[in-house]
């Protein structure tokens, strides 16, 4: 959560790129802004404020450095005084992540009169307290490094030492490497408009840039490092919402090529995760929110192609376990950002006792992907929407190909991911559009929805949950078709909308029970049924039926947030790469 992002070089109006890239890293967290530059005289002022940063128009002018943070608070209330930058004395800086252990050092450290409720103060007083005692800006930020328990990417600017700071443990960091300027983000749309030249910062490194002199080194040790420069194939329009109204309707039509994408890696690629998987005994597949729902329709998969039970664990729950896990077991991490806290202090714990990870990241920079043993990008191009959806069927067809592989069946797997992209591609139109959203205009007063699904449709209908709820703030809710009778069909009253995913006969069964309490039943198939009051086509796919059907969902979630005048992209109290636990 939050974005962070700094320049320094030969500008003179280094607060407006600031200003400029953390709108492109609004995603990641939106409840506050705030930039500092350094002023021609050398002071460092800070402009900061509650709410959305894409409503600023202009912050300082006239200077060649700035830092800037774009927020998801942790510690500490949503109010300007919480906002970073913080400054103290001659340090002014932002951070994202959590510095766990704050209070006591806060309790051990300096006088000192706090104006925040933030974690991020604290680290403020140790550096200016260390410069004071003397120290240089890199050992002072070294020193305040070793006391930090917990993740961090922090930023940092000195009065009176030229360039900025920024170090890392566990929260990304990049280097973007422009002719005559320098900028370090959460993420690269960032600064992609600028260059796509990068350097990864590593765990436990730290960087100082001033202008286009860019020096890395250890934090533990000072020790300096030299790093490639290496080239990202991201095109700006990829980051960009272009004609649509929305980056969520834009990745949702995406799709028509990310499924094709996702699965145009080498065989070699595929056979080395196949291998991970085959020279372990126990496999468990972790992930958190959509992408847990992914990894819960690869069950189905594993289970219809290779004949392979797999274990499948939302990360939080994982703990529960980990007894199980040891240098026989391999964990497969499902993850879009490729930073969710609850799944990296799995993947960690897993490793140091000797486990294998396979991970499937939409990030290639992120530290899931830095961190495992096998890495199968998932191609999907930059998601900004905080509801995942581009990502989420790339992760299911590359779950899906795994599948196929895993049961010595690749090329019939490619075969049917063909035809599933070619009908996907097909079935989005503004016509299937207008259609989903003449149904979301029935249902956008309702302030309850079910939604059933059995076999691999059933973790969709907890997929359909996921996307209705964060997006259109209607309680929905998901159910294997045959438990609605054990209980959920209490809630049914006349007119209740209920979603049938399927249309086979014990489905059909199901939703005739419900119809027959007075639901009001919206069918999403690939055929229509007699009971469905209103049906949205899904075209035939086989095994891999649970990836089309998802896509109808994508549209009717983001109908209903539109039409009940919500902003999809970016909805109340949720962020889109969630680092804290
Ligand atoms: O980046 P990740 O895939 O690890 O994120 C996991 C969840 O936070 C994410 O899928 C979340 O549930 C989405 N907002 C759902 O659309």
């Amino acid at each position: 959560m939050c974005g962070i992002f700094a320049v320094s070089g030969e500008t003179s109006d280094a607060g407006m790129r600031v200003l400029e890239g953390l709108k492109k890293l609004e995603y990641r967290g939106y409840d506050s802004w705030g930039i500092a530059v350094r002023a021609p005289e050398g002071h460092v002022p800070i402009e900061k404020e509650i709410g959305k940063i894409s409503h600023v128009e202009q912050v300082f002018v006239d200077a060649h450095e700035a830092i800037g943070h774009s927020r998801w608070a942790t510690h500490g209330g949503v109010t300007r005084e919480n906002a970073h930058p913080h400054q103290v004395g001659r340090v002014t800086l932002v951070h994202n992540g959590i510095f766990e252990n704050y209070k006591e050092v806060k309790e051990e450290g300096p006088d000192h009169a706090f104006l925040s409720e933030t974690d991020t103060e604290v680290i403020a007083v140790m550096i200016n307290h260390l410069l004071e005692e003397g120290k240089s800006s890199e050992e002072a930020l070294r020193t305040a490094a070793e006391k930090i328990i917990g993740r961090f990417a922090l930023l940092v600017m000195i009065e009176g030492i030229s360039g900025i700071l920024a170090a890392r443990r566990g929260s990304p960091l990049i280097i973007g490497r422009g002719e005559e300027e320098t900028f370090i983000a959460s993420d690269i749309p960032a600064f992609l408009a600028h260059t796509n030249v990068v350097n990864y910062l590593d765990d436990d490194e730290m960087v100082h840039i001033d202008g286009a002199k860019v020096q890395f080194s250890s934090l533990q040790t000072g020790e300096l490092i030299e790093k490639r420069n290496i080239e990202v194939p991201w095109k700006v329009e990829e980051a960009e919402k272009g004609d649509y109204p929305h980056f969520m309707i834009k990745e949702i039509f995406e799709q028509k090529e990310t499924i094709a994408r996702a699965i145009n890696h080498e065989d070699a690629l595929v056979e080395e995760a196949i291998e991970l998987l085959q020279s372990c005994n126990g496999v468990y597949f972790v992930a958190c929110g959509t992408a847990h729902k992914a990894a819960m329709a690869a069950e189905y998969f594993f289970a219809k192609f290779s004949h392979r039970k797999i274990n499948v664990v939302p990360a939080s729950e994982m703990p529960s376990f980990e007894q199980f896990i040891n240098e026989k077991t391999a964990i497969v991490a499902v993850s879009q950002s490729g930073e969710t806290a609850d799944l990296l202090e799995i993947l960690e714990r897993g490793q140091k006792k000797g486990a294998k990870v396979l991970a499937m990241t939409n990030v290639e920079s992120s530290t899931i992907a830095r961190i495992a043993d096998v890495h199968l990008p998932i191609n999907a191009g930059p998601e900004k929407a905080v509801a995942s959806t581009k990502a989420t069927t790339a992760q299911m067809a590359i779950l899906f190909l795994l599948a196929c592989a895993d049961g010595n069946r690749m090329n019939e797997g490619r075969q049917i991911l063909r035809s599933v992209s070619g009908n996907i591609n097909d079935l989005l139109n503004p016509r299937y559009e207008d259609l989903v959203r003449t149904v979301a205009q029935e249902i956008m007063n309702h302030s309850t929805l079910f939604i059933i699904g059995r076999g691999s449709l059933y973790p969709m209908a907890l997929e359909a949950a996921i996307k209705i709820q964060e997006v259109s703030y209607i309680h929905a809710q998901g159910f294997p078709a045959g438990e609605i009778k054990h209980g959920p069909i209490a809630l049914i009253e006349e007119g209740t909308a209920c979603l049938v995913l399927g249309d086979d006969q014990e489905t059909l069964s199901n939703a005739t029970e419900l119809k027959s309490r007075g639901a009001m039943i919206i069918g999403v198939s690939t055929t229509q049924a007699d009971i469905f009051d209103h049906w949205l086509r899904v075209p035939d796919c086989g095994g891999a039926q649970s990836i089309a059907t998802v896509v109808p969902i994508q549209i009717l979630a983001y109908h209903l947030a539109v039409l009940r005048g919500l902003d999809p992209d970016m909805p109340r109290n949720l962020a889109k790469s969630v680092t804290v636990k």
